[in-house]
């Protein structure tokens, strides 16, 4: 995914009031079709290309775009079919897909993490038009997860682990923040096949360690993968599923090499301490994080540039 840059405005933890799209109309009526439609596509460039109602995509024939369907239907046999009473984080939500799937199954609270400002209106206003509110809150999710106590049921983390700069420290944190369950889903890279430990201890000197391509191994990606300055590591297929082990979890279910279903096993906790001093990161000539962000200009009009559906005026 293209990167957004910092715009070091002061991050929200409270939902923020607007959608970020002007609406007119009173209140309380039902938009057409015609007006979603312009809504939608004021909101700008959607990473994510669903159907929201009364009926529109809000891809708009981009092909940066993605159809999270697919990825949906990985992990949609693992979500129990009713989530009535459940709380539910999404961890770099984007603009709402995978945390709408799950308020339509009944849960009763959602918050989604996403520092990206253009996404979390798109976010808000999605769900706004399936009836829902979600908490939302523009943040990076090392403070996010650093700074909170709240626990859920359902922890999404999807698409965003290569993402981050100390994945681990997320994925312990996003492990002990999870009363029931969690998704995870991330790219991998080499031999897709779990490293079978015939030992329980390694000697330094063992090759193995470093020459088997299959042990787990996390790729450190200095400068930029896929053009993007916010990917940093890439795991390959047993370090996914050893990093969610050493989390305190038990994988139990992978239904894609990219994907693990993972329950509480082993609850370590946490330790507070009073104040966090987090370092900001960031690339060489590239912005610095954490905090909320938007896009530069021209990076969202090349974005925007992208949709092949036009809307006149
Ligand atoms: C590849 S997209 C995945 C979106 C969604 N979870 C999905 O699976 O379709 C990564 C998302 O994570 C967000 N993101 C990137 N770095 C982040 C960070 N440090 N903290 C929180 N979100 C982040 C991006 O803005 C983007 O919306």
């Amino acid at each position: 995914m293209p990167a957004a840059s910092s715009s070091r405005a002061s991050s929200s933890r409270r939902p923020s009031s607007g959608s970020g799209v002007a609406i007119h109309r009173p209140e309380g009526q039902s938009p057409t079709l015609e007006q979603v439609r312009r809504e939608v596509y004021e909101l700008g460039w959607w990473y994510q290309d669903f159907e929201i109602p009364p009926g529109v995509r809000t891809g708009f024939g981009s092909p940066l775009s993605y159809d999270p369907q697919h990825r949906w239907s990985l992990i949609e046999p693992f979500v129990p079919a009713d989530l009535t009473g459940m709380s539910v984080l999404d961890l770099g939500g984007s603009c709402g897909f995978f945390a709408i799937q799950m308020l339509l199954r009944g849960a009763a609270r959602c918050v989604l993490v996403e520092p990206v400002v253009e996404f979390a209106e798109q976010a808000r206003y999605a769900a706004m038009r399936f009836g829902f509110e979600l908490e939302i809150v523009t943040e990076d999710v090392h403070v996010y997860c650093l700074t909170t106590e709240d626990r859920f049921d359902h922890v999404l983390f999807l698409g965003l682990l290569y993402h981050l700069r100390y994945p681990n420290l997320v994925l312990d944190r996003a492990a002990d923040m999870s009363k029931r369950r969690l998704y995870l889903q991330s790219d991998v890279l080499g031999p897709e096949q779990e490293f079978v430990h015939d030992r329980d201890n390694y000697a330094r000197d063992d090759a193995e360690l470093l020459l088997d391509p299959a042990f787990p191994k996390l790729a450190f990606i200095e400068h930029l993968y896929n053009r993007d300055a916010t990917n940093w590591w890439l795991p390959n297929f047993a370090a996914l599923s050893a990093l969610v082990r050493a989390a305190g979890m038990e994988v139990v279910a992978r239904p894609h090499p990219q994907v693990i279903v993972a329950d509480p096993k082993r609850r370590l906790g946490t330790a507070q301490y009073r104040r966090l001093v987090f370092p900001r990161y960031g690339k060489v000539g590239f912005d610095s994080f954490p905090g909320s962000m938007r896009f530069k200009p021209a990076d969202w009009q090349g974005l925007l540039d992208t949709r092949t559906e036009k809307l006149g005026g």
